[in-house]
């Protein structure tokens, strides 16, 4: 990729897409009708949406409150699962509120542009009819406030809430929907030819599928996967749409359920149970100021690396996962997570987890990671308290910030430079200094997730997945294993610490053994059982992504090559502008489903192709992944090499936090007493292990004297 296009492009691309169409005409009263006309269609539709949205809109309420839980608890299927990975835990009003108002910004704006040749109402106008029922409302910062907002509002001081919790998804590239006004009613379902795009299960079969579990990676251990996972969970977190409180089901037997929230797609007979996958539709929200234009996803989640995912992205949030007053985090027994309230995060007759995010239990790799992370803050609070601190606050979140910087360096120092490699890194400026500050932040830039990345490109770690859980002993020896599909959204593996599993030593099997490889194939596990309750039932991962991908209106990958600078495939050859970036398999598999290159889905196009030199993944998701991550470094105010007064670590404490690896915290937190120098770097692939005393502590020394300058705050 040429550096030079690329600059051109991000520069471009550094303004919000927002209107697709420019308004038009003078004010007009049928805003008022087209408006109105959408409350009474909408209303009909979220039936209890209308009320929240009128009480957040008239500041009685903000994004606040837990869910409750569950009345009766039901027989689980693949449906309930899949929506407990989308469940509402943390202001769940809120979420009801922002998307009744979405609906009712993108309704109108339809109504508006059909009575009027496709013109997009006047912005001003429009946003004045929208008062009543809109709920974002930028809060009054203070920058001298030393630490982040568990909402992520704040972090950038002109735009309060760029990259807050509960905002939309941003775009890199304006969507591309099926309706007449590309407003997002009907997802992206067409060929350039007119006909309908293939169903996604058969592009999976053609390009995902190995038939057996596919190869293993050569060097890089189970603990990438899902670190990576942690990350995604930290990021990005889309609410589907539903049905007051009840999950939708999109088929009915074979049959696709017609509804407006439903985009269930059709599967080969014999694949599985039934021919019809149920596919519910990504929840959407608004614009602050309720501007006109299309459908935008929710992110629940704050889009900042700020540990959001273990911490909360709510103050009431934050509040149920702590101690009262000793600025610790709630543990379970054995210093795992907290028990969550039943049949809310885990399958029916368990006890849950309770974590920052509503996923922790969705694979007990990724249990693992959240444990690692609470038991280190607990730890830093501990050693900070030695020191003289005392108030829980201030114990709570100096640790806190300490934890997110340690994280943050693992990610720009270790995660990234082995998914995107040397060159990628390079491109998009991600490297951290070797020491001292560093600070690339850039008030103008919006670090919101943006929506490819979050639909199809991060989405790569998909191959990642193996087929098991296993346990290994102390002295590295496997001890058990388990299909790993028998333990989605399942706590028993991390409970089970007197016998077989329990998170210590599933982390030592994860960081000796190596991950499913990085090419175009996932395990069956994900693609033919993901959350089965019985044999052939589940979903197919993959074929939910490429779905997923239509539903948010993502360009197709030939947009996304000229986004990256560079070029579009004009035909199926893998020669002269073709599919230069495939190998011809994957070339040949993509020509066996699509009518023409220009169909091609961004995940199916990004997942195929030759990974990058030292990368894990091709140029296209290499583009995107830097990219996003170039925005979460730049748009950070609170970025850890930063050096703001006062929100910054002073050098010391910089240079503290520049010591620290993954395997140093894995040997700080997990029963472990070797560890291989980067736990990426499986020791099966020759590198030794070292003995944990080896590994830099964290010196906590350059912290004594913080707590002053902290009164003097208050
Ligand atoms: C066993 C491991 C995993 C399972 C079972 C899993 C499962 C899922 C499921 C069910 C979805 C929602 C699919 C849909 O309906 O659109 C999803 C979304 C996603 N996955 Fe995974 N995943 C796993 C690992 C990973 C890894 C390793 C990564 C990245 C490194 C990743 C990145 C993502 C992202 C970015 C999303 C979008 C989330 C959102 O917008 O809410 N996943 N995954
Ligand atoms: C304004 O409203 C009238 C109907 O009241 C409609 O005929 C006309 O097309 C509208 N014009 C614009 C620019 O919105
Ligand atoms: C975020 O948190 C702040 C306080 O930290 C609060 O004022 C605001 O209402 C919250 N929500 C949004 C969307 O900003
Ligand atoms: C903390 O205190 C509040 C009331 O002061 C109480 O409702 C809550 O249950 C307490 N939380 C814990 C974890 O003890």
């Amino acid at each position: 990729m040429e550096s030079k296009n690329f600059l051109v492009v991000i520069l471009l691309v550094l303004t919000q897409f927002t209107e697709p169409v420019k308004s038009q005409g003078p004010t007009n009263n049928s805003i008022a009708a087209a408006v109105s006309d959408a409350a009474r269609e909408v209303s009909a539709r979220r039936s209890g949406g209308l009320v929240q949205a009128q009480r957040a809109a008239s500041g009685q309420s903000g994004p606040q409150g837990m869910a409750a839980p569950p009345a009766a608890s039901p027989v689980d299927t693949p449906v309930s699962i899949h929506a407990r990975f989308f469940s509402r835990r943390e202001a769940p009003d809120f979420v009801e509120a922002v998307g009744f108002a979405g609906d009712l910004v993108t309704t109108a704006t339809a109504n508006f542009a059909e009575r009027n040749g496709g013109a997009l109402p006047d912005s001003a106008e429009f946003r004045r009819q929208l008062v009543p029922y809109c709920p974002m409302r930028s809060p009054v910062c203070n920058p001298n406030d030393l630490y982040r907002t568990a909402n992520g509002s704040c972090n950038n001081l002109r735009n309060p809430l760029w990259g807050a919790s509960f905002t939309t998804q941003a775009r890199f590239l304006p969507p591309a929907y099926g309706d007449e006004f590309n407003l997002g009613s009907i997802p992206r379902r067409k060929s350039i030819t007119g006909v309908p795009l293939p169903s996604p299960r058969d592009i999976s079969n053609a390009l995902f599928n190995t038939g057996t579990s596919p190869p293993r990676s050569k060097r890089f251990s189970i603990a990438l996967t899902h670190f990576g996972q942690f990350i995604d969970h930290d990021f990005v977190s889309t609410p589907i749409l539903r049905d007051d409180d009840q999950d939708i089901d999109c088929c009915n037997g074979n049959t696709p359920v017609i509804r407006p929230e439903c985009f269930s797609f059709s599967t080969p007979p014999g694949d599985f149970k039934t021919t019809c996958m149920p596919f519910v539709r990504s929840d959407f929200g608004v614009e602050p100021g309720c501007i006109p234009g299309p459908r935008n996803q929710i992110n629940q989640r704050t889009s900042f690396l700020d540990l959001s995912v273990a911490y909360g992205n709510t103050l009431d949030g934050q509040k149920d996962l702590r101690e009262n007053g000793t600025g610790r985090l709630l543990e379970g027994l054995n210093r795992i997570l907290p028990d969550g309230p039943p049949g809310t995060e885990c399958l029916n007759g368990e006890t849950c987890f309770k974590s920052g995010d509503n996923r922790p239990a969705e694979v007990p790799m990724l249990t693992v990671i959240h444990i690692i992370f609470l038991r280190e803050h607990n730890n830093i609070v501990e050693r900070l308290r030695s020191l003289g601190y005392s108030d829980g606050e201030q114990l709570y979140q100096e640790a806190k910030k300490i934890l997110t910087g340690v994280y943050q360096h693992i990610i720009y120092t270790e995660y990234l430079p082995v998914i995107l490699g040397d060159e990628g890194m390079d491109i998009f400026g991600l490297r951290s200094t070797p020491s001292g500050f560093n600070t690339q932040y850039n008030p103008s830039v919006n670090a919101a997730t943006r929506n490819s990345f979050g639909a199809a490109a991060y989405r790569f770690g998909h191959s990642l997945v193996g087929s098991l859980v296993e346990s290994y002993n102390e002295d590295f020896t496997p001890r058990d294993k388990e299909p790993m599909e028998d333990h989605f959204f399942s706590t028993r593996l991390i409970r089970n610490f007197d016998d077989k599993f329990g998170p210590d030593a599933i982390s030592r099997w994860m960081t000796t053994q190596f991950k499913s490889k990085s090419d175009r194939f996932l395990t069956p596990a994900v693609r033919n059982r993901l959350f089965q309750t019985m044999p052939k039932n589940g979903f197919d991962l993959s074929a939910l992504n490429i779905q997923r991908g239509r539903d948010h209106g993502i360009p197709a990958y030939n947009r996304w090559r000229q986004f990256c600078g560079l070029h579009a495939a004009q035909h199926f050859g893998t020669n002269y502008n073709g599919l230069t970036d495939h190998d011809s398999l994957s070339a040949k598999a993509l020509k066996s489903v699509y009518r023409s290159p220009d169909d091609i889905d961004l995940f199916a196009g990004g997942l195929t192709e030759k990974i990058a030199p030292g990368a894990l993944v091709g140029p296209t998701f290499r583009c995107l992944i830097g990219f996003q991550f170039m925005l979460f470094k730049t748009g950070d105010r609170f970025f850890y090499e930063n050096n703001f007064y006062p929100t910054r670590f002073s050098a010391a404490q910089l240079q503290q936090i520049k010591k620290q690896t993954l395997s140093a915290l894995y040997c700080r937190t997990m029963d472990v007493n070797t560890m291989p120098e980067s736990s990426f770097d499986t020791p099966l692939a020759g590198k030794e292990r070292k003995p944990c005393n080896t590994f830099p502590g964290l010196d906590l020394k350059p912290w004594a004297n913080i707590y002053n300058s902290y009164k003097g705050n208050k």
